[in-house]
């Protein structure tokens, strides 16, 4: 592999200590496999986007190498903002191999996936299935510490594995490493994702924990985006599924904070993102109309939710078999002029 200059390597390093060491709340896109890749960088940071921004993440094993749409992720980069790129594995050996190969490139950190609930993952004992072996995240974090020195090393992780009174234990962990950054999910793996957020076990870790903590879980709106960051004295806000609903959540975070009031797309605003989110995200490397509509269902799962009548308009798109279906179902209810706050069950 090539080295990038060591300017831009030194770059987005710099970037992310100036966000962490900044005044303003960090507000970081979440790390969504077949989500967070290259173009949905792209079409987010046209809408203001977060200030770092997380990859998917790339599966490591003992003959694994760098999944290729991350490090097209990272070495193109065209949102001006740091990237960090996500591991999950288990092997130490095989761990330390793909984080060297990834300092080589243009990332702010490397983050270990401490928290994805997936059966295959968990019981293979990686991801969310580690959470179930404190003794192994230990060596982990003290090999993958030691591993990685030219950029800064982050962990997300679950509040445990069944239960969250395993929390305790897990934290003690974590405050043995001096990692960089400790993002906290606040739900278990058992959890999913659908239960309340425990936002009162984030702010224990940041209580617990010399490093930056970031809360993450169900920050959908400008209003709980300031609630989570009262409630849990978090350094920052990582946000998934929210800025897939509602890619102009970072920024009217932003403007909430600052006293201003937010600016909420009309339908057709977000028409337009439905139909760039199409365009964007078609593979530059084959495509098929039916394909593309089905991965856009994907997508509309978490649009659909911030949509007058959920119901009604996701059982129509879950129909839809063409191009010009989809968008038809798009058109009858988003071809509107009124504000929108695309928040699940029409709240704030
Ligand atoms: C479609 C999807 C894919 C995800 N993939 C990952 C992943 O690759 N790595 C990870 O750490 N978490 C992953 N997550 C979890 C999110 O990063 C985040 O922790 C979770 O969605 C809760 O945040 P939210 O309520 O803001 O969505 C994924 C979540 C979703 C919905």
């Amino acid at each position: 592999m090539n080295l990038p200059p060591a300017d831009v390597v030194k770059g987005p390093v710099a970037a992310f200590d100036a966000l962490l060491q900044g005044r303003a709340p960090v507000l970081a896109l979440a790390p969504m496999q077949d989500v967070t890749d290259l173009p949905f960088w792209r079409l987010l940071a046209r809408y203001g986007g977060p200030d770092v921004y997380w990859t998917e993440y790339s599966r490591v094993h003992a003959t694994s190498s760098i999944e290729r749409s991350i490090l097209e992720a990272v070495r193109e980069n065209p949102t001006g903002r740091p990237a960090i790129a996500q591991l999950i594995g288990n092997d130490p050996v095989a761990m330390v191999r793909a984080a060297r190969e990834l300092e080589k490139l243009p990332v702010a950190a490397i983050d270990l996936n401490l928290g994805c609930p997936a059966p295959v993952v968990y019981r293979k004992c990686a991801g969310g299935g580690l959470l179930r072996e404190p003794r192994r995240i230990d060596a982990l974090l003290g090999a993958l510490r030691d591993a990685i020195t030219r950029v800064r090393f982050t962990v997300k992780t679950r509040l445990g594995f069944a239960d969250h009174q395993e929390w305790e234990a897990l934290l003690e962990v974590f405050a043995r490493h001096p990692i960089d950054l400790l993002t906290v999910h606040g739900r278990t793996v058992a959890d999913m994702y659908r239960t309340e957020v425990r936002y009162d076990r984030i702010t224990q870790a940041v209580s617990a924990m010399k490093c930056p903590v970031m809360a993450n879980g169900n920050v959908w709106s400008p209003v709980r985006a300031a609630e989570v960051l009262r409630q849990t004295g978090a350094r920052g806000l990582m946000i998934g599924r929210g800025c897939i609903r509602n890619p102009w959540l970072f920024d009217q975070i932003r403007a909430h904070l600052a006293g201003e009031a937010p600016v909420y797309p009309t339908g057709r605003d977000v028409l337009t993102y439905v139909t760039s989110l199409y365009a964007e995200t078609v593979p530059v490397d084959g495509f098929s109309e039916r394909l593309q509509v089905e991965k856009m269902k994907k997508y509309m799962n978490f649009i659909g939710e911030g949509v007058e009548d959920p119901k009604e308009f996701l059982h129509w798109i879950r129909r839809a078999e063409t191009r010009e279906g989809f968008f038809d179902v798009c058109q009858r209810h988003l071809d509107h002029d009124r504000p929108m706050r695309l928040v699940p069950g029409g709240g704030a």
